[in-house]
C-alpha cells in the first residue's frame, strides 16, 4: 500500500490550519499571512481532495462586496484549475469582538439576528461551491460564570438558531446539512453541547433533526478525558457522524490542534481500523494547526505528515486484522460473540427468567485480550512475527 495520498483518500484542510499565523495567548505570529490561492495549490500538489474555509477566512471581515466578489472569484480560479472541492464550509462566530458572549447564544437579541445573518450569507457561498456539509463549532456559545447565563434559555435560543437555519436551506433548496462540532471549553470557560453525547441528544430536540449531524474533533472529546473512538462509534451507530475532525492531542488539556497521530497514537490506530472497517464516506477532514516552532516549509512538511500517518494507520489497521494469530486469538476471546443478538428468535424475556448459568466457571473463564492489545501495538510499531 502506497503512503502517498490521491484523491480518492478524501483528504481535506480547513484555510485556517496551514494558515494559522500561530499567534497564541502568549505571543505574537510566527508566520506570514498565507494567501488561499496558494493554500489550494500547495495542498493540491500533495494529493489532497480539497478545502474548507470560514466565511472570513476567504472574505476579511468587513469586506465591502466588490472585494468580496474578487477573493471568492480568484477562490475560484484556484479551485477550478486544481479539480479542488470544498465539501465544507464554516462561520467565524468567535474572533470579532462582538460574538464575546456568543452568537446563536449571546443574551443580546440583536446580535443573534446578526449571526444568523452572517451564517445564511455564507451558506449561499457554500452552496455555490458545492459543499454539501456545513459545520457549527460554537466556540463562543458558553459561559465563565453559571451566574451570566441560563443555561436551558441559552439552548432553546441554540434550537431556534439551528431551526431557523434549517428552513433557511429548505427554502433555498440547497442539499446542505449541518454539523455541530462539540468542545468542553476554550475560548469559553465551558461551551454548550460539550461532547459528542451532548450534541446529539440536543440534535434530536429539532425541528429537522435529519438535517444535523455531527463533526467530532479528536482532541475536543479527548480535553474532556473522553475515549474519542468510543464517541465516533456512537455517532455512526446514530447515523450521524457527518464530517470529522482528525488531529492530535494529549489528555486533557488545552486544545493542541496537533498533527493526526501525533497525539495518542494508539487512539488513532483504533479510530482509523473504525472508520475503515465501517466505511466511513465522509472527508477526511485535518484540523490541526502547524506548531508555532514552524517555518512556511514545517508547514507544508506537517500537512503531508496528516496524510501519511492516515495512510499508514490503514495499513496497519488491516495488517492487524488480516492477521491469522489476530483472527485466532479474537475468536478464542469471544469478541465475535457480541455480535449474537442476546435472545433467539422468538425468545423473549420470559425464556431469560428460565435460563440457569454456572457462576463459577462463567466467571473463571479469562478473555484475553492483552493478547490481543499487545497483537494491536506490534502491528503499529512494525514489529513483524
Ligand atoms: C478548534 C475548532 C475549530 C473549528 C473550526 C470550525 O480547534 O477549537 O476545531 O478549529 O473546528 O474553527 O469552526
Ligand atoms: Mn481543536
Ligand atoms: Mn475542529
Amino acid at each position: 500500500m502506497s503512503l502517498t495520498p490521491t484523491r480518492e483518500d478524501k483528504f481535506t484542510f480547513g484555510l485556517w490550519t496551514v494558515g494559522w499565523q500561530a499567534r497564541d495567548p502568549f505571543g505574537d505570529a510566527t508566520r506570514a499571512a498565507l494567501d488561499p490561492v496558494r493554500s489550494v495549490n500547495e495542498l493540491a500538489s500533495r494529493g489532497a481532495y480539497g478545502v474548507t474555509f470560514h466565511d472570513d477566512d476567504l472574505i476579511p471581515f468587513g469586506s465591502n462586496d466588490s472585494d468580496r466578489d474578487a477573493h471568492i472569484s480568484r477562490f475560484k480560479k484556484a479551485l477550478a484549475e486544481t479539480g479542488m472541492r470544498v465539501p465544507m464550509a464554516t462561520t467565524n462566530l468567535f474572533s470579532h469582538p462582538i460574538f464575546k458572549d456568543g452568537a446563536l447564544t449571546s443574551n443580546d437579541r440583536d446580535i443573534r439576528r446578526y449571526s444568523i445573518k452572517k451564517v445564511m450569507r455564507n451558506i449561499d457561498l457554500a452552496a455555490d461551491l458545492g459543499a454539501e456539509i456545513y459545520v457549527c463549532w460554537g466556540g463562543r456559545e458558553g459561559a465563565e460564570s453559571d451566574g451570566a447565563k441560563d443555561a436551558y434559555v441559552a439552548l432553546e435560543r441554540y434550537r431556534e438558531g439551528f431551526n431557523i437555519l434549517s428552513q433557511f436551506v429548505i427554502d433555498r433548496g440547497y442539499n446542505i446539512k449541518f454539523a455541530i462540532e462539540p468542545k468542553p471549553n476554550e475560548p469559553r470557560g465551558d461551551i454548550f453541547l460539550p461532547t459528542i453525547g451532548h450534541a446529539i441528544a440536543f440534535i434530536n430536540s429539532l425541528d429537522h433533526p435529519e438535517m444535523v449531524g455531527v463533526n467530532p474533533e479528536v482532541g475536543h472529546e479527548q480535553m474532556a478525558g473522553l475515549n474519542f473512538v468510543h464517541g465516533i462509534a456512537q455517532a455512526l451507530f446514530h447515523k450521524k457522524l457527518f464530517h470529522i475532525d482528525l488531529n492530535g492531542q494529549h489528555g486533557p488539556k488545552f486544545d493542541q490542534d496537533l498533527v493526526f497521530g501525533h497525539g495518542d497514537l494508539k487512539s488513532a490506530f483504533f479510530l482509523v481500523d473504525l472508520l475503515e472497517r465501517y466505511n466511513y464516506q465522509g472527508p477526511k477532514h485535518f484540523d490541526y494547526k502547524p506548531a508555532r516552532t514552524e517555518d512556511d516549509k514545517g508547514v507544508w512538511e506537517s500537512a503531508s505528515a496528516n496524510m501519511r500517518t492516515y495512510l499508514a494507520l490503514k495499513e496497519r489497521a488491516l495488517a492487524f486484522r488480516n492477521d491469522p494469530r489476530v483472527k485466532a486469538a479474537m475468536v478464542e476471546s469471544h469478541i465475535d460473540q457480541l455480535a449474537v443478538p442476546t435472545l433467539s428468535q422468538g425468545e423473549s424475556w420470559k425464556d431469560i427468567e428460565k435460563d440457569s448459568i454456572d457462576v463459577e466457571s462463567a466467571s473463571s473463564r479469562g478473555y484475553g485480550y492483552e493478547k490481543i492489545d499487545q497483537l494491536a501495538l506490534e502491528h503499529l510499531m512494525g514489529v513483524q512475527g
